[in-house]
């Protein structure tokens, strides 16, 4: 009797993930909270990851001759709302910032570590942390966050804009690209009609005021479905040019 009953459970036991894995052929048994390759050798929890981060509120980040513009918009969870409490604009140096879309509290966390990165780099150095070394870093982290155990991978992928060097991006997996195109797009919204659009209306004679005003025009009438637009402060740019070397928007988070 007691051995039937063993045999029973044993063969549940047997069943219950094979049923979970069919259930969920994207994560099944080999998605619990460790990053963990399945057999046919991808990081399913690496790829939910990065999908979250293409549901986070659209940002677009533009580059020409003259400078950079950034701007998003807000995702709100009610219209009584006008600001979702985290910034998605960062200050990381004078003419370096950081913007994260995806899972908000993980974008803050990121934004954290860039700041602190570049405040002891600023302290030891007395100089501004260059952008190589706060990709470097910023890369790694995210990178440690597939690996180490009880942790999982962070949800958001985030652009860092440099007056001087350009848009780069980073993702939960820690690649970082660097947008040579001139136009980036994270979060909902990134198409590549989108993408043309804005390359169509940006160029290079625009200064960054003018492309503030592009990005504005662009988010207004192509991004509001990703997002809420009830007065515009839901529109959040900021902008830099090159001749001045100096991020400016009261909407970055110093
Ligand atoms: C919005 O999308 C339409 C249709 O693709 C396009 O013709 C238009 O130029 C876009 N507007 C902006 C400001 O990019």
């Amino acid at each position: 009797m007691l051995k039937a009953t063993i045999a029973i459970i044993a063969s549940l036991l047997t069943f219950i993930p094979a049923v979970l894995s069919a259930t969920d052929p994207i994560g099944g048994r080999y998605s619990f909270s460790l990053t963990t390759f399945s057999p046919n050798g991808k990081l399913p929890q690496l790829s939910h990851a990065i999908k979250a981060t293409t549901l986070g509120s659209p940002i677009v980040a533009v580059r020409n001759l003259n400078g950079i513009a950034l701007a998003s918009l807000q995702t709100l969870p009610s219209p009584l709302m006008n600001d979702n409490g985290t910034p998605t604009f960062f200050k990381i140096t004078n003419s370096i910032v950081l913007g994260h879309t995806g899972v908000n509290a993980d974008g803050r966390v990121v934004a954290n570590a860039a700041q602190r990165l570049a405040v002891e780099h600023a302290f030891t150095f007395q100089e501004e942390i260059p952008i190589n070394v706060l990709l470097e870093e910023l890369a790694l982290l995210f990178q440690d966050y597939t690996m180490k155990a009880g942790v999982r991978p962070f949800g958001c992928s985030i652009v860092v804009a440099s007056a001087n060097d350009g848009i780069f991006a980073i993702d939960p997996a820690g690649t970082v690209t660097k947008v040579d195109q001139g136009v980036l797009i994270l979060g909902k919204g990134n198409n590549e009609e989108n993408i043309g659009n804005i390359k169509k209306s940006v160029q290079d004679h625009h200064t960054s005021q003018d492309m503030e005003r592009i990005l504005e025009k662009t988010i207004k009438e192509n991004f509001t479905e990703f997002g809420v637009l009830s007065n515009c402060q839901s529109v959040i740019i900021a902008s830099a040019s090159v001749k001045e070397d100096k991020f400016k928007s009261s909407k970055i988070s110093p």
